[in-house]
């Protein structure tokens, strides 16, 4: 069916909708619709950032935000966790206007207090469990805080690690994107939309398709067709639909020549019309403002275009509120527009059980008993050891508790570079450094022992970028006040002095997020001067990654003995990566990016087509092929790669049947064995490529995974049932269609090491 047959079907369940008696909230929302002005229909639609989002002022009477709330002019604050701010804007909210409570929203993202791995580490564990008990954890932190609308999940696809937002989503794949955005939703919102005191509304961001921002240039256009847009970066958004997610966030590119934030096709086709989406839609934040910039027109028309296009919420632009009303006296829109926008943002509210008590959300006492606690920092700790991707192992890794080892390195005692990106809630700088965790485990010596950059401009704007641009005055310290020639020097004599180096290098938070785009993703060039120098001294180093991207790591793949990528692993972080280093946990986490060799190989994704002149990925260079004169085709760490402290061998690849009528099923099986010596999970990975279909098909899709646990020298059998839904895609039309033919059937413990089979489809 495809996207149009798709809204015609939804058409008619909703038409057999329109006849069913209307239900309480109906009713309650209709009868407040017709009491309320159209000044208090259209200041519900208004987002605000609330004030003191950086300097925690508390409301003050000159306060912008306090002015509009007296005249009704705001329907949700976002951007605070003092609830002593949200209380008092709550209070302001119901004795003014119409007394509607306000929705308080928070970029709660990998966390609130209790800080979790960045979301791109979270995906690594392969875990929708995980995640969601992540975001059930969260959710009852930033709920006992009086929030109740979370912007998470962002899952954005991403094919290109220069893109800094990259640490915020699921990774490169959209099954598994889509796998993980229904954890997140299950988490935050439980599985109904009745919401008890600790579930709050999760916001899908960002609608649609950011993650393909051109060069990995933040905020920059989109050039997808409709069909690879569908078949590469959809699924997660629909998955979170289908999951019930109760709002969703546009996105600040646009797509096809128009702004996501006024896409008539993305909002209202595809997400409300084919998915069936009910909730509302927020803009990202002034993205309605910036549609001025993408040259369609003045802040009046692209706020009536935005609202007409189906987007309900308008964050920071002062759009809605400052020209809605003009747009309707002028004919522009209708006032039907600005009701059916301001009802879907009501009836959130009415589902959060906001009109019985606009104070539900705030307790102390949860507060007190739930929020960083010590379950869940224990939680903490236990995802951060199942999110760590062991990229190298010579076999140094675990290391021995008798070691003496020297911890050296700019982000061994940063613990901003623990707690992550996004992370505006918690308490940044109580997160376990790696200095922490390892110095509780062994005995060791400790040298910062280099600078982040050598260029003290570029090393300026990472480490004082945020607050350049939004404290005024803000004096920057004195960059690189100690020589690097000094600081290695004192860790090569360290490092001497010692059994093994632990370096602890990569990128502090600034260096990946938002408006935090590399065109180079190499290890920043003063580290890599201090692992040349540690290298040069003869005594193994274990290279211990804060990153929140791919980088290219060529040289640190040869050089260094391991490498243990932490990613930014949150509150736990010192803890649970010491935990792996000595271990107490074994590795198990695989790669959801790829990470190239070159930069210049960018965007690099393993679900690529095949293209007309395919060249092998190791194969050196040839003329009139696809490949680069400098570089080979493969990345440097494949998607779906990982070590762990044993090994595993696949063999007895086998299907139930080598055909499959279109309405059957069959099983796919493999044997997984642990050949080494301790226990291990393994995440065994199912694979297809459809050999020949009316449009070219990817390589490799993944179509399953599976976790398993096994123990030394066991066997187990892993299962995979496998349907025409699992081999369907959009074709050249936008019909979901599964072609008969032949496809190859992969399973494997990564995407470059799998066994395959072939199943007929007829
Ligand atoms: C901009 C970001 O793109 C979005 O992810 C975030 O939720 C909003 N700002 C609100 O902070």
């Amino acid at each position: 069916m495809n996207v149009r047959n798709i809204t015609f079907a939804l058409a008619a369940a909703l038409s057999i909708a329109a006849c069913t008696p209307k239900s309480g909230m109906d009713k309650y929302i209709d009868d407040l619709l017709s009491r309320m002005t159209l000044e208090q229909k259209i200041g519900q639609l208004n987002l605000h950032s609330a004030p003191g989002f950086i300097s925690a002022e508390k409301v003050t009477e000159e306060d912008e935000n306090a002015k509009l709330l007296r005249q009704g002019l705001l329907g949700g604050i976002y951007g605070s966790g003092d609830p002593e701010l949200l209380r008092q804007c709550q209070e302001i909210a119901l004795s003014s206007g119409a007394g509607i409570p306000l929705i308080f929203g928070m970029d709660v993202i990998h966390g609130h207090e209790t800080v979790f791995p960045v979301p791109l580490a979270l995906s690594t564990s392969w875990n929708p469990e995980l995640v969601e008990r992540m975001a059930r954890i969260s959710a009852k932190e930033a709920a006992a805080t009086g929030i109740n609308w979370v912007f998470s999940p962002m899952v954005d696809i991403c094919r290109d690690a220069r893109w800094g937002r990259i640490v915020e989503g699921g990774g490169e794949d959209p099954y598994l994107g889509g796998e993980l955005a229904k954890a997140y939703i299950h988490g935050y919102q439980g599985y109904d939309d009745k919401y008890d005191t600790d579930e709050v509304l999760a916001c899908v961001k960002h609608y649609a398709l950011y993650g393909a921002a051109l060069a990995g240039r933040d905020y920059n256009s989109v050039f997808l067709s409709r069909q690879e847009a569908m078949n590469g970066y959809m699924d997660p958004y629909k998955a979170a639909a289908e999951a019930g997610a109760a709002s969703y966030m546009s996105s600040f590119n646009e797509f096809e020549g128009i702004p996501a934030s006024m896409n008539e096709w993305l909002m209202d086709d595809v997400l409300r019309k084919a998915w069936g989406f009910g909730g509302f839609i927020v803009s990202d934040a002034t993205a309605i403002a910036e549609e001025v910039n993408h040259g369609i027109g003045d802040l009046q028309e692209v706020s009536a275009r935005s609202l007409q296009a189906g987007l309900d919420m308008d964050m920071n632009s002062d759009g809605y509120i400052g020209t809605l009303k003009k747009s309707l006296e002028k004919g522009r829109i209708t006032e039907a527009d600005i009701d059916r926008a301001c009802r879907r943002i009501l009836e959130a509210k009415y589902k959060l059980g906001l009109f019985e008590d606009p104070f539900r959300y705030f307790s102390k006492d949860r507060y007190a008993a739930e929020v960083y606690s010590e379950e869940n920092r224990a939680a903490a700790r236990e995802m951060a050891r199942e999110c760590q991707v062991l990229l190298k192992n010579n076999g140094i890794l675990p290391l021995p508790a008798s070691a003496r080892v020297a911890v050296v390195g700019p982000l061994a005692k940063n613990a901003m570079a623990m707690t992550g990106t996004w992370a505006l809630s918690s308490r940044r700088n109580e997160s376990i450094t790696l200095w922490q965790g390892i110095s509780e485990v062994v005995d060791a010596s400790y040298a910062e022992g280099s600078w982040l950059f050598k260029d003290a401009h570029l090393e300026e704007n990472v480490r004082y970028g945020l607050y350049k641009a939004f404290v005024p005055g803000f004096q920057i310290p004195p960059i690189h006040p100690v020589s690097q020639e000094a600081m290695i020097a004192e860790a090569v004599a360290k490092a001497r002095r010692s059994d093994v180096v632990i370096a602890c290098v990569g990128e502090v938070p600034n260096l990946n997020g938002e408006g935090s785009s590399r065109v180079d993703i190499s290890l920043p060039d003063a580290q890599q001067e201090l692992l040349k120098a540690l290298k040069a001294t003869g005594k193994p180093v274990v290279m211990v990654l804060v990153t929140g991207r791919p980088l290219t790591l060529v040289w640190e793949d040869k050089a260094m003995d391991a490498i243990l990528n932490v990613w930014s692993p949150g509150t736990e972080g010192g803890h649970a990566v010491a935990d792996v280093l000595f271990g107490k946990a074994n590795p198990s986490a695989k790669l959801t990016t790829t990470f190239p060799r070159s930069v210049g190989q960018l965007p690099l994704y393993y679900n690529h087509k095949n293209t007309g002149r395919p060249h092998p990925d190791t194969a050196d260079y040839k003329k009139f092929v696809s490949c680069y004169i400098d570089e080979i085709n493969a990345p440097l760490y494949p998607f779906g790669y990982g070590l762990s402290y044993t090994s595993f061998t696949y063999s007895d690849l086998r299907l139930s049947a080598s055909e499959m009528p279109m309405d059957g099923s069959v099983t796919a099986s493999v044997t997984v064995t642990n050949t080494g010596s301790c226990a291990g999970d393994e995440i065994v990975q199912l694979y297809i490529h459809d050999i020949y279909a009316t449009s070219t098909r990817p390589v490799k899709e993944l179509k399953g995974f599976q976790k398993v646990h096994i123990a030394a020298g066991q066997s187990v059998q892993v299962d995979f049932t496998l349907t025409a839904e699992d081999l369907s895609f959009y074709n050249h039309d936008l019909e979901w269609v599964c072609e008969p033919g032949d496809f190859e059937i992969m399973i494997g413990s990564s995407s470059r090491d799998v066994q395959g089979t072939t199943l007929r489809v007829q």
